[in-house]
């Protein structure tokens, strides 16, 4: 045994750091957050989402290079960075030192709103430029950031900042190192460009050139980029021994003998490498181990061998290695060699983000046994055999095809250790094809997945099977051979007949339990044909170079096997500029733009905590329905760091609350009412104990029957009380019954819900002042003033000793409008009756689990019309998923009922609605707010005319929209209708009769993939419709030397408020936009604010502040106009002196609205948005594979106050829009999802709830802004933009029905009508494209079930 060497060091941001032992159980992200390195934020904790992003740098002594890579923080163990080089967000720019060139470019290209993301984004694109010797493409570019998720900006922006960064020209980029234009200056190496520094001498090696400056001092950025720390390119590899929490210990062998020596003395020890696994399973499954030997640096591991048979992989390469290495591989070797290798690229392109490839390990993933490994299958294909060396040095070979034994079992010893993968060569006629289908293309594990193998043999003219691998995951519980048809397949000829014969073996080879877990059972065995049957089309095509006359498939069907090519992301924005003073309608940069993209912008997780803080977590319902029968802390008590358990009996003053009515508790008394309800919390000293004790709070239930839909719910009578409400127009019975429509259509909508995916989950951190008479608060939350209440109500303290604040918010989107209240008022339990400050931050999966969701929706319809298309009546009865208390659900009932007309003018009108009890969690606003829902029924409905006349939606829609005048079913009149000049204007600029063309001819040539396109407008009401709501207060102070602070009463969230209040203010007083500081929202500046919600904030905070700065302008007039003054300082400074009061407290109202429900008339709106859309999509009808070709936008913004962030709020809505028609699945376990424990939320993270990647916005995305159409009713001519344009992502929705639609007409369906629900995931769409592989299974009108 070698002795174990104890010094650990590490480099962060070109500091030396000492590792102290006792930290194995911590991540590199605790360890960097705990150095106050806060700018590398925790959003998952499970390595979906990349904004723990940070570049490693280590140097590799086979190649004699530094590598640097980018890796999630969040899961790569501290120790597992040993001796090498991190670089956090900190040590890339800074404002004071100056932005990276990259930094620089994310700001002033709108990329980042909330900016929680954006630290991630700026790390992965700088590993790829430092991992580079010459620029990237952008496809590269693109590719490198398929492993961060950004939630608001759609990104287009981010892309179009990064893209200035890529080869664009080839020319350009000859001899790389100081290249030198004619004119003397210089190209940087960073960003291919000419250099803006001035300076050509500096433009060698240091990669990045400085084009940015300080904000204090306004030096040039001349920070050399960070160097490889010297001292770690002479430091030996040693041995590492270090220990952690609970007894555990941390091996790092460096030696392959060393190694197989401590698996001998610990048999249970768990090896790791990348941790993607490991990690996984101890953060989300709690399992705890002991002994981690980290195998990573065991040269022996990591070895490659080119063989004239093969190529020996060790086990414990990188995948991201892997692909190089194959990369490199294909090009040396002849082609029919690496059929198999072109496989594993294929398929290493969609497996995980960049991130997790640069550390997961190919020995990680075949001994995790995982049935849904993307290599398993390939492996097994491709006849791969794995090298097995046990404690004794033994080694045994095992073919990939007999090493699965079960779920996560292989054929391996606790004394065995996978050493290496050896990988055949491909022989001449022998072909090998990966397969990959998951609910989002890019960063997903599969739902099934496949690798295939034949091998050929030529008799004459004829080919035979001579020898084939077929093996499927995703279909049972292990990787699964499809042993009947590989059997069947051997000795045949390869014909067609011999296809329609195999098609039939392997359904009953592969089959899958009705009640298999994971669900989807018949999109999974429509998969595994479709899949043999891709297979079989793509040998055919191939092997008709070797064999012309083998039987050719028509060329259509070629469609079945061409893959996706993907160009790179383009777009056009187009706007007018009507500025108005020195800064309202510039397209400003977000004014805090800067800090974010160089992380110094402060959430509430990156607030230093006062000493002696408590960390708080929260003790939640395992049950649906159940009556508590005990609740036993014991245990939980004697836990590591526990500082107490508060249960309701402890809550000082009203344990009751909520936003509307008071039908919450804060913590669960009797019974609780859903899967996470808070039933209490516990505080220890650290987070990590606070999770673990409250663990092991152990409560007894007694099980009550639980509503688990809105099915169940109208069957139960289920609704929350006095929920009911009827809006009416004419009269619909005596329309139906009169005749005068010539059809009458009757049918259901049902569509899911969504889940908010703020980047920055809840968070409070609550502490008490002056003896605890006073409790303050810092909280992630679009209502402080709510926060501010709740805690005051549940203490008992009047609302003047309680304060709120909130600097800005990592995302919002209705999510932190009521549902983070209950999250401070339960960390101010603890805080208030221990004195001391409390942090409670919800982990991800808890965060989704327990706080609401967009209303999953269900609307039963009547539609009387007549045969031209003319709709005469809608009769809609409608229902939403309330949860278990009322939230803000009945108000999100009612826009829906208000927006359910969308844009047509329907003369007879009525609409019933309620809001159903479930027990689920309180569903709770989402932008748009019921109005999506409302809207996309009626839609729905527009297309089922069309369908039912033969005519195109466009053309009906067209029929019956609104005009100016037009009166809704809510007695509003429309006054500067511009929906007509919208869309003409979109449907020339589109060419949307060309599109359609097009798409038709495209269809006509191709069997299995299908295009299709879609217009769709929208229409909507702006004004918090609870009268109440529309007023906003603000503070405006003017200080001697002309700077203006302004404190309003909305929540900067991304949205980019701040800026454009400031821009108000600059205007106002005719100063320049970096005169004005907007502060932090607070409850003891600006009292009682409305939260920030209904798109509405712009529009009343500008106003609001608009006006007290008129007040501040009128007290200084008298003085402006006696005297003359160089400056607004000047003049200020003179008032000052002259006693004039500079400050002024603004307020306003939204004058002219008003709605009264029981006669259902009135005017709840002050104005409308309109928008309207196009999408062109391509499906892939075998897989339900969809790739959004085009998108272009039209909206009616008026006068926009700063377009540049307009267009930011309408290509982020579009996208999370795209999100929640087409890829966002909320699964409960219900009666539709039975595996899935009752009750439970199976989606609670991003390995399983899919939000788009930039591998899903359009690939053309282009948004143009009205012109010409000043708002009168909105602050400086603008309109609302937060919500109206999310609805048009439906155009995507639309577009895909479309091509559904064409390929069900191959099956002789024509244009018959068919149920598609949202969301159009894959497997929706491929259930819909009914054919001859889906109907063994289904019948059709089949629809995948969905839980709302
Ligand atoms: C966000 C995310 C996305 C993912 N996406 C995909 C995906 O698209 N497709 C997919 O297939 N997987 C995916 N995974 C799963 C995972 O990344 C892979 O399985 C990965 O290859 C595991 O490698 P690792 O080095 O991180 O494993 P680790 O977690 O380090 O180890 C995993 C297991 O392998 C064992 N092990 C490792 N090396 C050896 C060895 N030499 N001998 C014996 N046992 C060994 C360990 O003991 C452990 O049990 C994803 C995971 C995450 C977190
Ligand atoms: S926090 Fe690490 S990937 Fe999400
Ligand atoms: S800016 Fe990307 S998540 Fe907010």
């Amino acid at each position: 045994m070698v002795d174990e060497f104890m010094e650990a060091i590490l480099y962060v941001n070109g500091v030396r750091r000492v590792l102290p032992d006792g930290l194995a159980h911590m991540t590199l992200l605790e360890y960097l957050r705990g150095l106050g390195l806060t700018g590398t934020k925790l959003g998952c904790g499970e390595g979906g989402c990349g904004a723990c992003t940070v570049m490693v740098s280590s140097y590799d002594r086979t190649s004699n290079k530094c590598m640097h890579y980018a890796v999630n923080a969040c899961l790569a163990p501290l120790y597992s960075v040993e001796g090498m080089h991190v670089i956090s967000i900190e040590g890339v720019g800074h404002r004071k030192r100056g932005l990276h060139p990259l930094q620089e470019s994310l700001a002033s290209s709108h990329g980042s709103q909330c900016g929680f993301c954006t630290p991630g984004f700026v790390m992965s694109m700088y590993a790829l430029l430092r991992s580079n010797k010459n620029p990237p493409s952008e496809e590269e570019i693109e590719e490198s950031l398929a492993g961060n998720l950004c939630r608001c900006t759609g990104y287009r922006p981010i892309v179009d900042a990064f893209r200035v960064f890529a080869k664009t020209n080839d020319a350009l980029y000859i001899g790389l190192s100081s290249l030198s234009l004619q004119d003397g200056s210089s190209i940087c190496p960073s960003t291919g460009k000419p250099c803006s520094c001035g300076s050509a001498a500096t433009c060698g090696d240091g990669r990045f050139q400085p084009i940015s400056y300080s904000d204090t001092d306004g030096a040039k950025y001349s920070e050399k980029e960070l160097i490889f720390p010297p001292e770690l390119l002479l430091r030996k590899l040693a041995p590492l021994k270090l220990r952690g929490d609970g007894g555990m210990i941390w091996y790092r062998p460096v030696r392959l003998q060393y190694l197989l020596d401590l698996k001998a003395k610990h048999p249970d020890a768990k090896l790791l490498v990348g941790n993607t696994e490991v990690g996984i399973e101890m953060r989300l499954k709690r399992l705890q181990y002991k002994v981690l030997i980290f195998v990573g640096q065991v040269p022996e591991l990591n070895t490659v061998n080119v063989s004239d048979n093969g190529v020996e992989i060790g086990s414990a390469l990188r995948l991201s290695e892997l692909l190089k290495l194959l990369r490199k591989v294909v090009k040396e070797r002849p082609a029919h060699e690496t059929s198999a290798c072109k496989a594993f690229i294929e398929q290493l392109k969609w497996f995980a983000g960049t991130q997790i490839r640069n550390v997961a390990s190919i020995g990680g993933n075949i001994c995790t046994g995982s049935p849904i490994s993307d290599l398993n299958p390939l492996w097994m294909a491709s006849r791969a055999e794995f090298r097995i060396i046990n404690c004794s040095g033994d080694v045994r070979s095992v073919p990939a095809n007999d090493f699965f034994r079960g779920y996560r079992k292989v054929d391996m010893e606790s004394n065995e250790i996978l050493v290496s993968v050896f990988l055949p060569w491909t022989r001449h006629l022998e072909y090998v094809k990966e397969f990959k289908q998951s609910h989002r293309r890019e960063d997903d594990i599969a739902i099934v997945n496949g690798g295939m193998r034949v091998f050929l043999e030529e008799r004459g003219e004829e080919l035979f099977v001579s020898d084939a691998s077929i093996a499927f995951g995703g279909v049972a519980p292990v990787t699964l051979r499809a042993r009947k048809t590989e059997e069947f397949l051997t000795g045949k000829s390869w014909s067609k007949s011999l296809l329609q014969d195999a098609l039939k073996v392997i359904q009953s080879d592969v089959l899958i339990d009705e009640d298999a877990p994971g669900g989807m059972v018949e999109f999974r065995k429509s998969l595994v044909l479709s899949f043999f049957f891709k297979f079989f089309l793509w040998v055919s095509h191939h092997v008709r170079d070797v064999k012309p006359s083998i039987e050719a498939f028509p060329p259509s069907h070629m469609s079945a096997v061409q893959s996706l090519s993907r160009p790179c992301r383009v777009g056009r924005q187009d706007y007018e500029t009507v500025k108005q003073g020195t800064a309202v309608g510039l397209p400003e940069v977000h004014l805090s733009a800067r800090m974010q993209v160089t992380g110094e912008a402060e959430y509430t997780d990156d607030t230093p905590v006062p000493p002696n803080t408590l960390h708080a977590a929260l003790v939640l319902s395992k049950m649906p329905h159940a009556r508590i029968l005990s609740i036993d802390d014991s245990e939980s008590k004697s836990s590591l760091g526990f500082s107490g358990l508060f249960l309701a009996k402890d809550v000082p003053a009203d344990n009751k609350i909520g936003p509307v009515v008071a039908d919450e508790e804060l913590f669960a008394t009797d019974v609780v009412t859903c899967v996470g309800q808070v039933i209490g919390v516990v505080v220890a000293d650290t987070h990590e104990n606070a999770k673990a004790a409250a663990g092991k709070v152990e409560v007894v239930y007694e099980e009550l029957p639980a509503i688990l839909s809105i099915k169940e719910a109208i069957a139960a009578k289920s609704f929350h009380p006095n929920t009911e409400k009827m809006l009416r127009k004419g009269d619909v019975e005596l329309c139906f019954q009169s005749g005068q429509c010539d059809r009458i259509i009757e049918g259901e909508v049902q569509m899911g819900s969504q889940e908010h995916f703020y980047m920055e989950p809840h968070g409070s951190l609550v502490w008490t002042s002056d003896g605890g008479n006073e409790v303050h608060m810092i909280s992630s939350t679009q209502d402080p003033h709510r926060h501010q209440h709740y805690v005051s109500h549940v203490l008992g303290l009047p609302m003047s000793k309680v304060v709120c604040k909130t600097k800005r918010i990592g995302g919002g989107f209705g999510g932190k409008e009521t549902r983070s209240a209950f999250i401070a008022a339960a960390a101010s339990v603890p805080s208030y009756l221990l004195n001391r400050p409390v942090k409670l931050i919800l982990d991800r999966d808890v965060d989704m689990m327990i706080s609401g969701h967009r209303h999953s929706f269900v609307g039963k319809y009547k539609v009387g019309f007549t045969n031209d298309g003319k709709v005469l009546a809608y009769d809609l009865e409608i229902y939403n998923n309330g949860g278990n208390s009322l939230d803000l659900s009945q108000a999100v009932l009612e826009i829906a009922m208000l927006h359910s007309d969308n844009v047509y003018d329907i003369p007879h009108v009525r609409i019933i609605g309620n809001v159903c009890f479930t027990n689920y969690p309180s569903n709770t606003a989402f932008r748009g707010f019921g109005g999506p829902q409302g809207m996309l029924i009626t839609e729905n409905w527009i297309q089922r005319i069309a369908a039912e006349l033969d005519r195109s939606p466009e053309e009906i829609k067209e029929l019956n929209f609104q005009v100016e005048g037009s009166i809704t079913h809510y007695s509003q009149c429309l006054h500067h209708c511009t929906l007509h000049q919208l869309w003409n204007e979109l449907k020339t600029s589109c060419n949307f009769l060309k599109a359609r063309g097009e798409v038709d001819e495209f269809n006509s040539h191709n069997r299995w993939k299908k295009r299709g396109v879609a217009m769709v407008p929208t229409k909507f009401g702006v004004s918090f419709t609870k009268t109440f709501m529309n007023q906003a207060g603000a503070l405006v102070h003017v200080y001697t030397d002309g700077t203006v602070l302004v404190t309003h009463g909305g929540v900067e969230m991304g949205q980019g408020l701040h800026t454009k209040v400031a821009q108000v203010a600059a205007s106002a007083f005719n100063i320049p936009l970096g005169s004005v500081f907007v502060s932090e929202t607070s409850t003891d500046k600006v009292p009682n604010a409305s939260p920030t919600a209904a798109s509405m904030s712009s529009d009343m905070y500008g106003a609001a502040v608009l006006d007290a700065c008129e007040q501040i302008k009128a007290r200084m007039k008298p003085l402006a106009a006696k005297l003359s003054f160089n400056s607004f300082a000047e003049l200020a400074s003179a008032c000052y002196f002259q006693r004039i009061d500079l400050s002024a407290h603004g307020f306003y109202i939204v004058p002219d609205v008003g709605f009264d429900w029981i006669s259902g008339k009135g005017n709840p709106f002050r104005y409308y948005t309109y928008g309207a859309a196009f999408a062109e999509v391509e499906i892939d009808t075998l897989t339900g594979d969809f790739h959004t070709r085009e998108v272009d936008i039209k909206l009616d913004l008026g006068y926009s106050l700063n377009p540049a962030i307009d267009i930011g709020q309408i290509e982020g809505a579009f996208v999370q829009g795209l999100g929640w028609v087409a890829l966002e699945e909320v699964k409960w376990g219900d009666a539709a999802h039975k595996w899935i424990k009752s009750g439970n939320l199976l989606t609670c993270g991003p390995g399983n709830y899919k939000i788009p990647t930039l591998n899903d916005i359009p690939f053309n995305f282009n948004v143009s802004l009205l012109k010409g159409n000043p708002n009168s009713k909105g602050i400086h001519s603008s309109k609302a933009v937060g919500e109206p344009p999310f609805f048009l992502a439906s155009s995507v929705f639309f577009a895909i029905k479309d091509a559904i639609k064409a390929a069900r007409a191959e099956m002789g369906l024509g244009s018959k009508w068919f149920n598609l629900d949202t969301p159009a995931t894959p497997e929706r769409i491929r259930m819909a494209c009914f054919d001859e592989f889906s109907s063994p299974f289904v019948s059709l009108d089949f629809s995948p079930k969905l839980s709302v």
